[in-house]
């Protein structure tokens, strides 16, 4: 178990949501042939102790999401995949899949945007997947969602990092290279969110030259990528959750995208009854 920090209660928001997505999940598939394997791709250390009190005596244990995917149990995952950059959280997990005897499971200490694309070229036949991918900002590039989305067989939960994201959007210039760079690794190209931003002709002392200013809004960004995530999946759920912080703050918007394109209309079907409903 891990001191390691857990979050506000948007975080028992989306575990609360992906929970229940996959129970529904296994369930609908109980009675079919397929290998169910859940890939967490930003796994943590699995489970956390979170101090209660200000002299850090007393914990409460939290379940992260690879026990909630292990404790599923009316139908079982065949595998679970659990992916973590940090080297202690994933120590964690080693220990963690210890305790889940003659459960297969493998955690593979790397990064998810390398680790993925493996995982994805390796997937056969009769396999279906769920991959959960739950940075903490802006660890997700496009080519890792495309690599998903391409092998047909995936569902997919996206934590979006709105905040984050509209963070290196500037309303009032264009972002700096190294921000622009970063869009560019998170829409899969300047052109998805540049049209976030048009000429402006405020007078400037310093200049004749029109600068540019974003128009869209931190909600507005997040539909872009939705957008552009039906652009690679079957279908993506209609409804998504804003998390938001103890201040209201929207932090991330949690997205459902389906790749397999006979499983896609029952599966949104369940993400969006538990979106908007849970
Ligand atoms: C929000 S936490 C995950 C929480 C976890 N899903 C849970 O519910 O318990 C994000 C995790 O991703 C890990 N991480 C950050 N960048 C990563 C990357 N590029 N590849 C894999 N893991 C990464 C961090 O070390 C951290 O443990």
């Amino acid at each position: 178990m891990s001191t390691h920090r857990f979050g506000g209660p948007w975080t028992e928001e989306k575990l609360a949501i992906l929970r229940a997505y996959l129970d529904a999940y296994t369930t609908a598939l109980k009675n079919q042939r397929f290998t169910l394997i859940y890939v967490d791709a930003f796994a943590g250390p699995g489970s956390y102790a979170e101090f209660v009190d200000e002299y850090a005596e007393f914990h409460e244990f939290r379940r992260g999401s690879p026990m909630i995917a292990l404790e599923i149990v009316d139908r079982p995952f065949d595998r679970l995949v659990f992916i973590e950059k940090d080297a202690k959280a994933a120590g964690d997990l080693m220990t963690l899949s210890n305790t889940y005897r003659g459960r297969n499971i493998t955690v593979l200490h790397g990064d998810a945007n390398d680790e993925i694309p493996k995982f994805c070229n390796e997937i056969e036949a009769f396999d279906r997947a769920v991959v959960f991918l739950d940075p903490y900002a802006t660890e997700v590039y496009w080519p890792t969602v495309e690599a998903i989305a391409k092998t047909n067989k995936i569902d997919c939960w996206i934590l979006f990092p709105r905040m984050a994201v509209t963070r290196l959007m500037p309303t009032d210039r264009e972002p700096r290279e190294a921000w622009k760079e970063q869009l560019n690794r998170i829409f899969g190209g300047l052109e998805y969110w540049m049209e976030g931003y048009q000429d402006s002709y405020q007078i400037s002392l310093f200049s004749t030259e029109p600068g540019q200013e974003r128009t869209w809004s931190s909600e507005q960004i997040a539909a872009r990528y939705k957008e552009r995530l039906g652009t690679v999946f079957h279908k993506v759920a209609q409804s998504s959750r804003t998390l938001r912080n103890s201040r209201n703050v929207p932090l991330f918007e949690l997205f459902f995208a389906a790749g397999n394109p006979r499983g896609a209309p029952i599966e949104v079907q369940i993400a969006d009854h538990i979106l908007k409903n849970l």
